[in-house]
């Protein structure tokens, strides 16, 4: 294990205030989010998409790294740049998701389980070739009557564990990602409650597994009350409830935690990371980041609709939404910075 090389990328990718593009949407998440735009669901216009995130002029001066996706990593630019090479003419780390999915735990009505250990070893080593530098798998959790249970927990930090492992050797540094759903009903409490629960149990096996904590970055979700919980908590509100489970659960080994955005407005997400930010600076062990797929990308996605007419305003709205994220990374975000 390259232990010096895995604390170094671990650090640079959080860096001078500046965060994740998480870009790895799978085929089918990628063909969702383009039919609800009426965008054709084809490899040459999720390439075309992703060319223009790729070559956003300055994107490189807010984000560090893009995780991307198996289909994208192995994309090229319509002059025959490979993506990765773009990227790293930025100053972007490639990074790569690969998990395959998120499928159904057995005698666990509702709940998931992640799967992609199998040839992940071999995987890891090819994609280290082409140039990734750091890797992500998703675990997901459901909050609802008497949801999470203790098997789907152990179940899915297992995995994370034995991921973070393999990354680790094969020279990538694991972006450890356990997400606790937003969709429901249920209190702000209980998601700090569940989120603690799941983070104490990702690095009993992180440990277990000799995962080296100072190598790797966690992406969590903020503590929220879900989607249909009548009481919305302030933004200062979510940020107290968020750093206080945090605080309670991540060693502070670990260099950086680098949120999701999990379906919050690019607005929300920006607020409530410049409120951690603000009111957490100077007692937090770790830094406090993005790997935002959604709050960065959906304007822009928005705007270009599968049309290139509309290349340069996408641009610039990718462009805005990160540097509006690397601003909240300073507590420097104010909401009249959104565009109009
Ligand atoms: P969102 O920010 O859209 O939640 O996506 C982050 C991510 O990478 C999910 O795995």
């Amino acid at each position: 294990m390259r232990r010096q090389d895995l604390i170094n990328t671990a650090r640079a990718l959080v860096a001078d205030h500046k965060g994740l593009l998480a870009m790895d949407e799978s085929t089918p998440t990628c063909n969702k989010r383009f039919a609800k735009l009426g965008i054709p669901q084809t490899e040459e216009a999720r390439r075309s998409y992703r060319e223009m995130i790729v070559t956003t002029p300055g994107l490189g001066e807010s984000i560090s790294g893009a995780i991307l996706y198996d289909e994208t990593i192995h994309q090229s630019k319509k002059d025959g740049t490979p993506f990765v090479k773009v990227l790293q003419d930025a100053g972007i780390i490639p990074g790569i998701k690969v998990d395959t999915g998120a499928k159904d735990l057995a005698g666990h009505p509702g709940e998931k389980i992640t799967e992609g250990l199998d040839g992940l070893r071999e995987r890891l080593s090819e994609y280290f070739k082409m140039g990734a530098r750091f890797a992500k798998w998703r675990a997901v959790l459901a909050i609802g009557d008497g949801i999470p249970s203790r098997g789907c927990i152990d179940a899915n930090a297992e995995m994370l564990a034995l991921y973070a492992g393999l990354c680790q050797e094969a020279g990538l540094v694991p972006i450890v990602e356990p997400e606790v759903l937003m969709d429901g009903d249920h209190t702000l409490e209980r998601c700090g409650k569940v989120t603690e629960e799941v983070l104490r149990m990702v690095f009993n096996k992180l440990n277990s597994q000799r995962v080296m904590l100072e190598g790797m970055i966690l992406k969590p979700n903020m503590v929220l009350p879900g989607l249909n919980c009548p009481k919305q908590e302030s933004v200062d509100e979510v940020a107290d409830a968020t750093v206080t489970s945090l605080l309670r659960a991540v060693p502070a080994a670990v260099p950086a935690i680098a949120f999701l955005s999990g379906g919050q407005s690019p607005e929300l997400a920006s607020a409530r990371l410049n409120a951690m930010n603000i009111r957490f600076k100077s007692r937090l062990p770790w830094a406090l980041a993005f790997s935002f797929a959604r709050a960065i990308q959906q304007p822009a996605l928005e705007i270009w609709k599968g049309n290139d007419a509309n290349l340069l305003p996408a641009q610039q709205a990718l462009y805005h939404q990160a540097k509006c994220n690397r601003a909240a990374r300073q507590g420097e975000y104010n909401a009249s910075m959104e565009r109009t």
